[in-house]
């Protein structure tokens, strides 16, 4: 196996953005389509497990991990008309190892919309669709065409469209009926031509109050990178996963029992098309007095509650320990206070 260089016990830590000190037992990465097909090999020839590693923006690497690591490297991008789509639209293929934030400004820079509302968000194109990104009005989903992935038992290659994806907020088949079964490794987004301005999300519509006239896709860009930049960590100078919770999902008459405790106007919601709302997790844990507390090693983001951060960048032992003893402490307290239940949005390896 020439190409493939596998390597022992390597150390993790500066590859997951919460810093953690974990080992892999065997490691690889791949930047060829071949090259994942031999770390497959290797791995079935040798009876280890698999555990696909982009750029570790959104794990918890809480043990170190037997098996083999198979980082994705795969690069390139291939942009294709499509044929009897609507006027402007273009199909853009990306492999599994572009950074995202990259890609949205390549992709802005050649006149293709749709990506700009997710601008700066951690990671890279392999991952996006298994937690399906959304920020500022946008969701993966909306955009995905279709992804190739690999079986990662039989080494099998083939396509999966959007609707075998199953997305939902932040979830996918690959975090349900399909974890640990395939690699991502490239997908396919439909963009636009045309610009399709969508600014509809709060804090996006008050940032452009005082404009007159539709922003340009840059404009957009740019302010969803500096409303980003005021109140989420840059993970390479603050080690963190972005949001540790996902937003949870309540019905009307848990709505109005949250009303009559804090106050009618008081609670944020967004209200979802079966009817039921979503309740900023950063609010009820900011209610419970949890932002910029500091347990040990790692605390909560002073600016934005529903960020978990890693105080500590170099090897320790404790921390990945503390981020889970912290984020079980925040579910208790807003369990106890609100009758909810906040759910890890991140994947955690290891012990829970
Ligand atoms: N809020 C507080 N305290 C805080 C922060 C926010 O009370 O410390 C309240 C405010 O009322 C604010 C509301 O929470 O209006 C919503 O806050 P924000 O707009 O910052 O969004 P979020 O719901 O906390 C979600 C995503 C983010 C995404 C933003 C923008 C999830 C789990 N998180 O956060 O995604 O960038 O919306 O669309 O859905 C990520 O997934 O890693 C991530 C950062």
């Amino acid at each position: 196996m020439p190409d493939l260089q596998i390597e022992r016990n390597k150390s993790l830590l500066a590859m997951n953005t919460m810093a953690l000190d974990s080992t892999a037992e065997y490691f690889c990465s791949a930047s060829t389509l071949k090259e994942v097909h031999q770390a497959l090999s290797f791995a079935k020839d040798h009876n280890l497990s698999v555990t696909p590693l982009g750029a570790g923006s959104n794990v918890i690497l809480a043990s170190n991990l037997s098996g083999l690591v198979l980082h994705l490297g795969l690069k390139g991008c291939e942009s294709a008309e499509v044929i009897g789509g609507a006027d402007g639209s273009i199909d853009v293929t990306f492999d599994a190892g572009e950074n995202w934030h990259d890609m949205v400004l390549m992709c802005l820079d050649r006149g293709w919309f749709g990506l700009e509302n997710l601008s700066l968000i951690p990671g890279n194109m392999g991952a996006a669709a298994i937690q399906n990104i959304g920020a500022y009005g946008v969701e993966l989903s909306s955009l995905l065409v279709s992804l190739q992935v690999v079986d990662i038992q039989s080494g099998a290659l083939f396509e999966l469209g959007s609707e075998a994806c199953q997305f939902s907020y932040r979830d996918s088949v690959f975090k349900q009926s399909l974890k640990d079964k395939y690699i991502i490794t490239q997908l396919t987004l439909r963009l636009s031509t045309e610009p399709n301005i969508n600014i509809d999300y709060p804090a996006l519509s008050a940032y452009f109050i005082e404009l007159n006239k539709d922003p340009t896709p840059q404009m957009v860009s740019d302010a969803v990178c500096d409303i980003r930049r005021e109140k989420l960590p840059d993970p390479n100078k603050l080690a963190n996963v972005g949001s540790f919770f996902k937003n949870p999902v309540i019905n009307q008459s848990a709505l109005a029992e949250l009303q009559c405790v804090e106050g009618k106007g008081e609670v944020p919601f967004y209200s979802q098309p079966d009817g039921s709302v979503k309740v900023p997790a950063a609010w009820l844990i900011d209610k419970c007095k949890f932002r910029g507390a500091q347990r040990g090693g790692v605390g909560v983001h002073d600016k934005q509650a529903l960020v978990l951060v890693n105080y500590r960048n170099d090897a320790n032992n404790d921390s990945a320990r503390e981020i889970l003893s912290l984020a079980k402490e925040i579910q208790a307290t807003v369990k106890a206070r609100f009758g909810i239940d906040l759910e890890v949005e991140p994947r955690i390896y290891g012990p829970v």
